[in-house]
C-alpha cells in the first residue's frame, strides 16, 4: 500500500492489487485517471481536455472524468457539489489549492475562486486490502452561511467505453436484498431510499461489471456507509462514459453550512476486484477490521435466543422464564426478549416511548426475568425502538410536539406509531436517559434498536432550515449509539428496521450486527442470505431457525440450520412446542455451530453453487490460514432428475490435505484434487442439507 506523488500533480493510489490514478489538470480541474489493474506508473498522465469542445452543444468540460463534478459552467451531468451563496449565485468555479499526503490519506483541496467555499476530497488506503475509502470534506471559510443542495460523498468513472451492467438491489419488508441487474446503455440508472432510513428497497451501493462472474472478471464496486436517506445515480453518454455518484440523497435536501463550518460526508468504501467472490471476502475481511465498532468486531458472536416469533406481545415473566430455561438447555447464549415488555404494549396501537417495565407482565420488575436468564447461564438481551411513539402512550400524550409534524397537516399513522423528532436536543436527552438508565440499572448485555416506519410530514419547527433533518435524524442515532457504547463498553447493539431496513456500513460502523430480514422461511432465506453478503460482514448477519418451516412445503429443522448457521445464529421459535426429539435436533446444531462458527464468522466464504440458478445452495467457508474449512449444502428443489452432484470446493491450499466426512464415508484428499476433481454428493430429493467440514491434517 502507497501512494506516489508524481510530482506533476498525479497521484497514484497503490493497493495490494490495484492502481487508483487521479490527478489535478493545468486548469485546476480534478481528473480520474484510471482504476483497475496496476500499470507502469510512468505513463500515468492526463490527456484529452485540451481537444477542445465536441460542438457547440457539448463542451469538453462535460466530457471530463472527474472526481468531483461541481455544479456550472458549462458541465450538465450529475453533480458532486451544488451550492447557492448569500448574494444568490449558484455557481460554483473552482481551483486546485494543494494535494497532501498524510500516512496513508490523500487530500486534495480545491476552493471557490470568489466565493468561501473550500472542499477536500480525501482518499485512505488501508493495509492488505485493495478498499479505499473516499469521502468529501466541505468548508465555509467566510462569513455568510452557504446553502448546500448536494453534498455527495465520491463520483466514480469506469474504465472503456462498453456498457456495464450495474448490480443493485430491489427489495420490501420480508424480501430484502433482492438482488438486481441493469445493463446501463444510455440515459440514468438511479438506485435511493426517500424514506429517511436506507430502508429496504435499493441499497447504497453500485457493483459494476460486463461479465464477471463468482471467480472472475473485473468488478467494480462502491458501498456508501450512511443509514439516511440516499441516491446512487449511474449514468453513461453518447461517447459511452460511465459515471457513478454515491451520497446523501438531494432529494428535499439542504444543508446550510454556517460561517466557519466544516462538514464530512458519510465515506464511501470503493474497491475493483477479479470476480464476485473476491469482492465479497475482500469487503467481509475489510469491514471486520476497519468498519464494524471495536468492542466486538474481532470477537465471536453468541448463540442468541429471540422472543418474537414466539410470542410476539405477549411477553410476561413466567412464559419468557420457560423460554429461557429451554434455550438454556440447547446451548444458547444470550437469550433477548422482544417487543411487549413495556408501557401499555399489548399489540402495536400503543406504548411506544414510555420505556417503563409492565408491571402487569412483569410485577417484580425485569430484574426477575433477568436473574433467571443469568441464572440459566445466559446474558441477557433486550429489544427497544427509541426512534418512535405511539399516539396513545404517555409520552405523547406529555409531549405531541416531540414528533416531525405541520401543525396544519394532519399526521400519517404506519404501524400506528410517529416518528420523534431527533433533531431536538430534549429528544436526544429523553432518549439517551431511557436506554442509558436501562443499561446502568439492569444486567442487560444486548439492545436490539429497531425502526419500524419512514418518515412523513416531515416539519421539524426548531430546525432552521428543516431540510437538513434527514442528515441530522441519522446523526442523532448514531451518536447516541455511540454515547451508550461508550458508557457501556460491554454491551452489544443490533441494527433493525422492520427486519433488514438499515443494514447499511454506516449502520454497521455504529451497530455490532443485524437483523437481517422478518422472513425466516428457510428457502427464502437462501437468497435473501446471498444479497447480504455481497458486500456486507457475514457475522453481522443474524439469522434464525423459527417455526416458519417453509410456504409451500415445510422443509425440516436441520434444513432451517444448515442455512441459518451461514451467519450468526439465532433460534426463534416457540420451543414451548418443541417435541422431546426438536429440542434434540436444536442441541445437536446448536453445538456443531459452536464447532465451527468461527470459520463462519471470520472466514472467507466461496458461494459455489447458486440456489437460484443451480437449485442447490452451495456455501463454503475457510479460515484465513486455510487450515479449516465448512461447506453448507442445501437443495431448495431437484428437478430433472439431479440426484448425484460432483461438487468441487474452493479456497483451500492446493499442498495441503484435509480430511472430511461425507455420506458416512471418511476422505484424505489435498486442496488440489478437492478444488479440481471434488467428491460428488447424493442429494435425496427436495429440501437435502448436509454440512461437510473439511480439516487440514
Ligand atoms: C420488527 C422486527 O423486525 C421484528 O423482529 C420484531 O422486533 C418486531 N419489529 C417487534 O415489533
Amino acid at each position: 500500500m502507497k501512494i506516489f506523488d508524481l510530482k506533476n500533480n498525479i497521484f497514484v493510489l497503490e493497493t495490494e492489487n490495484t492502481h487508483y490514478v487521479i490527478g489535478v489538470d493545468r486548469h485546476g480541474n480534478n481528473r480520474q485517471i484510471h482504476w483497475g489493474k496496476k500499470c507502469n506508473i510512468d505513463d500515468y498522465f492526463i490527456f484529452g481536455n485540451d481537444w477542445g469542445d465536441e460542438n457547440s452543444n457539448h463542451t469538453y468540460l462535460d466530457e471530463m472524468k472527474q472526481e468531483c463534478t461541481v455544479f456550472g459552467s458549462t458541465m450538465y451531468r450529475d453533480c458532486v457539489l451544488k451550492a447557492t451563496f448569500a448574494d444568490g449565485c449558484r455557481e460554483i468555479n473552482p481551483k486546485f489549492v494543494k494535494g497532501e499526503i498524510n500516512g496513508n490519506t490523500l487530500c486534495l483541496t480545491f476552493a471557490d475562486k470568489l466565493y468561501s467555499l473550500e472542499y477536500d476530497l480525501n482518499y485512505t488506503l488501508f493495509d492488505n486490502t485493495d478498499i479505499i475509502s473516499r469521502n468529501v470534506t466541505v468548508r465555509n471559510t467566510g462569513n455568510e452561511p452557504i446553502i448546500l443542495e448536494r453534498l455527495k460523498s465520491a463520483e466514480f468513472t469506469l474504465p472503456g467505453v462498453n456498457p456495464y451492467k450495474i448490480k443493485n438491489t430491489n427489495g420490501a419488508w420480508g424480501a430484502e436484498f433482492m438482488q438486481t441487474e441493469d445493463l446501463l446503455d444510455g440515459g440514468s440508472l438511479v438506485f435511493e431510499s426517500r424514506k429517511g432510513i436506507s430502508g429496504h428497497n435499493n441499497s447504497p451501493y453500485f457493483i459494476a461489471h460486463r461479465s464477471a462472474d463468482e471467480k472472475q472478471g473485473d468488478v467494480y464496486f462502491a458501498s456508501l456507509a450512511y443509514s439516511g436517506n440516499f441516491k446512487v445515480s449511474a449514468t453513461r453518454d453518447l461517447y459511452g462514459i460511465t459515471r457513478i455518484i454515491l451520497g446523501m440523497n438531494d432529494f428535499d435536501f439542504e444543508y446550510t453550512l454556517k460561517a466557519g463550518e466544516c462538514f464530512d460526508t458519510p465515506v464511501v468504501y470503493c474497491g475493483y476486484t477479479n470476480g464476485f467472490g473476491e469482492m465479497s471476502r475482500q469487503m467481509n475481511r475489510f469491514c471486520i477490521e476497519n468498519v464494524l465498532p471495536k468492542q466486538f468486531n474481532d470477537k465471536i458472536l453468541p448463540v442468541l435466543y429471540n422472543s418474537w416469533e414466539a410470542t410476539e406481545f405477549n411477553v410476561n415473566v413466567k412464559h419468557q422464564t420457560e423460554l429461557a430455561r429451554l434455550a438454556a438447555e440447547m446451548g444458547v447464549e444470550l437469550f433477548v426478549m422482544d417487543d411487549g415488555w413495556f408501557g401499555k404494549r399489548n399489540n402495536d396501537r400503543a406504548g411506544l416511548g414510555d420505556w417503563f417495565v409492565n408491571k402487569e407482565k412483569f410485577p417484580n420488575g425485569l430484574d426477575e426475568l433477568i436473574q433467571n436468564v443469568n441464572n440459566f447461564g445466559m446474558d441477557f438481551g433486550l429489544w427497544v425502538e427509541p426512534e418512535m411513539v405511539n399516539a396513545d402512550s404517555d409520552l405523547f400524550r406529555a409531549h405531541p410536539e416531540w414528533t416531525y409534524h405541520y401543525d396544519t397537516r394532519e399526521a400519517s399513522e404506519l404501524r400506528h406509531q410517529l416518528v420523534l423528532n431527533m433533531t431536538r436536543k430534549d429528544v436526544q436527552e429523553y432518549i439517551l436517559n431511557v436506554l442509558d438508565n436501562l443499561l446502568t440499572n439492569h444486567n442487560i448485555k444486548y439492545i436490539k434498536w429497531d425502526m419500524n416506519r419512514p418518515f412523513s410530514e416531515t416539519g421539524a419547527e426548531n430546525l432552521e432550515n428543516p431540510k437538513m433533518l434527514y442528515y441530522l435524524h441519522t446523526k442523532a442515532v448514531y451518536n447516541i449509539v455511540d454515547t451508550l457504547k461508550k458508557r457501556h463498553p460491554d454491551i452489544a447493539i443490533e441494527s433493525c428496521a422492520s427486519g433488514g431496513g438499515r443494514c447499511d456500513l454506516g449502520a454497521l460502523s455504529h451497530y455490532d450486527q443485524a437483523w437481517t430480514s422478518d422472513n425466516t422461511d428457510g428457502i427464502d432465506r437462501m437468497t435473501i442470505q446471498k444479497g447480504y453478503s455481497l458486500l456486507r460482514p457475514t457475522k453481522t448477519m443474524r439469522a434464525w431457525v423459527t417455526d416458519i418451516a417453509g410456504i409451500n412445503k415445510p422443509c425440516s429443522l436441520d434444513f432451517r440450520f444448515n442455512i441459518a448457521m451461514q451467519g450468526s445464529l439465532g433460534i426463534g421459535g416457540n420451543l414451548l412446542n418443541y417435541s422431546k426429539e426438536d429440542l434434540e435436533i436444536c442441541k445437536r446444531n446448536v453445538a456443531f455451530y459452536k464447532e465451527i462458527r468461527d470459520i463462519v464468522q471470520f472466514g472467507d466464504l466461496y458461494r459455489i453453487l447458486d440456489a437460484e440458478e443451480d437449485e442447490i445452495l452451495m456455501n463454503q467457508y475457510v479460515t484465513p490460514d486455510k487450515s479449516r474449512s465448512v461447506a453448507f449444502i442445501a437443495a431448495r428443489g431437484t428437478r430433472f432428475y439431479k440426484k448425484r452432484i460432483p461438487i468441487t470446493f474452493d479456497g483451500l491450499d492446493e499442498n495441503k490435505k484435509y480430511k472430511l466426512h461425507l455420506h458416512g464415508e471418511d476422505f484424505e484428499k489435498t486442496g488440489s484434487f478437492l478444488m479440481n476433481v471434488g467428491i460428488p454428493i447424493h442429494v435425496h430429493g427436495a429440501y437435502f442439507n448436509e454440512t461437510v467440514v473439511l480439516t487440514e491434517i
